[in-house]
């Protein structure tokens, strides 16, 4: 059974920590979804860790979709949010809805998410209304990093820390069903997370947040252009595919690969009566 947004919303009111990691192809989704995450994003930092850009703001929503059918064809478990791409939830409602409803329909996911607070709450309601789940995700948005004035920490003076709880007030209001936030110090975090009845899902905003979520190249060790400061490696895939990698050239270049265990046999006298 795949877990649903009540779940979600029953592991704050049971004090239970929320684990979520993105993923992004069919491979990885079903490793994670196996080692039993309730909540996978098919994150558009899609854009950065996979297809090389230098911020999210140029993924587009036909990348994304393909990305979130394959995650969920890996996926049994996991709740599967799809990341709605800039400018794909801003022009007018209408279109949010069109777009939003395309991850469910097309893509297979259970919920979206988009970034923003005050801003868009009322997209973020009719979204809702029309039966499709919103994470909402606030704080350090980096589809904005250019007006933000690059990825920074939010929140941290007064007018800030207040816009910030306002911004997490309103998608409550407007019927989020868990909020991100990112990049935001850990005291603002826990004071969100006490005034909120929905789950608060933190990356880089400390202990507090009813759960993390990370980049699942950055907790990997998979992504190696640079490590953020909120992610941990718990392994470094990249230095392991790398000598594996190593140890094919060689054994390619000295004749020790292929041996019979990886080679078919087949009636050697067909090849005479062919020679
Ligand atoms: O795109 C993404 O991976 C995200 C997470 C960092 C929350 O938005």
């Amino acid at each position: 059974m795949r877990v649903t947004i009540n779940n979600i919303k029953g592991m704050k009111e049971r004090g239970e920590k929320i684990s979520m990691l993105t993923a992004y192809d069919y491979a990885f989704a079903k490793i994670i979804d196996e080692a039993g995450i309730p909540i996978i994003l098919v994150g558009d930092s899609l854009g950065m860790v996979m297809l090389g850009y230098e911020s999210t703001i140029p993924v587009t929503l036909e990348e994304m979709l393909h990305h979130t059918r394959a995650v969920v064809r890996g996926t049994k478990q996991a709740l599967v949010v799809g990341d709605m791409p800039f400018m794909t939830y801003h022009t007018n409602t209408a279109e949010a809805l069109h777009n939003a409803a395309r991850f469910l329909q097309e893509g297979g996911a259970q919920a979206v998410k988009l970034e923003g607070g005050v801003r868009m709450a009322d997209t973020i309601k009719k979204v809702v209304e029309c039966g499709i789940p919103v994470m909402a995700h606030i704080g350090l948005t980096p589809q904005s990093i250019h007006q933000l004035g690059g990825f920074k920490v939010q929140g941290k003076t007064p007018e800030s820390a207040s816009r910030l709880l306002q911004d997490a007030l309103a998608v409550e209001e407007a019927g989020a069903f868990a909020v991100v936030l990112e990049s935001v110090p850990t005291p603002l975090a826990r004071l969100v997370t006490e005034k909120l009845h929905i789950p608060t899902i933190g990356i880089g905003a400390g202990e507090w947040c009813d759960g993390q979520v990370q980049v699942v190249s950055d907790i990997l060790g998979l992504f190696t252009d640079f490590v953020p400061r909120h992610a941990k490696q718990y392994t470094h895939l990249a230095d392991i595919i790398k000598a594996a990698v190593g140890d094919y050239i060689s054994e390619v270049q000295s004749g020790s690969f292929p041996t019979v265990k990886q080679s078919y046999t087949m009636d050697e006298t067909i090849i005479e009566g062919l020679r």
